[in-house]
This record gives C-alpha cells, structure tokens and sequence, in this order.
C-alpha cells in the first residue's frame, strides 16, 4: 500500500470512528478532550461535531494550522506525563469523548505513552464516556465497540468506559 493510501485510510478511520462516536455520546454530557492537537485537523472535525461542549487540547506545543489553536484556557501545554495527572484542575467536568492521536512511528513509544495514559485518563473520565484512540488501550473497565462499517480492526480503537469510571 503506497503511503498516501495509508494515510487516507488513516484519516478516514479517524473522521469514521469521530462520527460515531459524537451519535453514540449524544445524551452523555461532559466535555471533549483532545490529545494530540498536531495540524489541528481532527481538533476543527471535533469542534464542527461538538460546538455546544468544551473541547480541551493537549500537546506538547502548538504547531497547528492558525485557525485550529483552541484558547488558553483549554490547550493545556506540555508533556502528557506531566499535565495528564494535573487535567482534573483544568477541566470543568468528567469527560464524555476522549480522542487519542499522539502515536509516533516508534511502535514502543506508543506502546509505552499508552499504558501510562490509561489508567490515568480513566480518572477523567465520565462513565459511559468514549475513548476513540490510535492506539490500543488495555484498561479495566474499556469495553471495545465495533468500528464504523469500512474501518479495519485495528486500524482505530473505540472503547466504552465503564462505571468506576472518574473513581479510581
Ligand atoms: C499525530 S500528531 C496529532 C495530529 C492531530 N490529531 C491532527 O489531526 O492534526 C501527534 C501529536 O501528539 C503530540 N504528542 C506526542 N507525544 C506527546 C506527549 N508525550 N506529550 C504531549 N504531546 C505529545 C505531538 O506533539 C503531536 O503534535
């Protein structure tokens, strides 16, 4: 597969996968949290699918396109492992909708930033609430729902969290 099939496959797994997941969180409120705010490409698709909920960002810096920047009050800058332990301060509410995009070509890495991520993003979580993620997560309590029709196992995750969601 040459790389630009790869990647449109990506994205639309990423846009399919979103979809689903803004009708399957309909009646759940909270927030939406972004991490990995990158280009801002799926940060402005969350903002079209979410414009009545706050959308907070995580990155290690802002390198996005200028419209795709979020205000200072929900881009919350720096490495993950040390702002994802301090989200809970900065978010107004257990989150509805999780998006994970912070994978690297470094399968380890990804592997590695995954299990520290986890069991602390379920702390944010509301239960209920979606992860909707590029990598694949083993939490206690994630359930792994079907993907949108056309999307390859694996090639994006969805997961249901469960209701010690928030307690842990
Ligand atoms: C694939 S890009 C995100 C693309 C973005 N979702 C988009 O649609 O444009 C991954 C992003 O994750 C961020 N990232 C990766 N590891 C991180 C970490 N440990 N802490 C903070 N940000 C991280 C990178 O800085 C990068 O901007």
């Amino acid at each position: 597969m040459s790389r630009l099939d790869s990647f449109i496959r990506r994205v639309t797994a990423q846009r399919e996968c979103l979809n689903l997941a803004a009708r399957l969180i309909g009646d759940i409120p909270g927030p939406v949290l972004e991490f990995g705010l990158g280009n801002g490409r799926t940060y402005d698709h969350l903002r079209e699918l979410f414009a009545e909920r706050e959308i907070y960002v995580f990155d290690r810096r802002v390198a996005a396109h200028p419209e795709c920047i979020p205000d200072d009050d929900h881009m919350i800058l720096g490495d993950i492992a040390e702002t994802l332990p301090l989200g809970q301060s900065r978010i107004n509410a257990p989150a509805a909708l999780a998006h994970c995009d912070l994978g690297t070509g470094v399968r380890a890495d990804n592997e590695a930033l995954a299990d520290y991520i986890g069991p602390r993003l379920a702390r944010l979580m509301t239960p209920g609430g979606l992860i909707v993620s590029d990598q694949e997560y083993l939490v206690d309590g994630w359930v792994s729902l079907d993907l949108p029709d056309g999307v390859k196992p694996g090639r994006y995750h969805i997961y249901r969290v469960g209701e010690r969601a928030g307690a842990l």
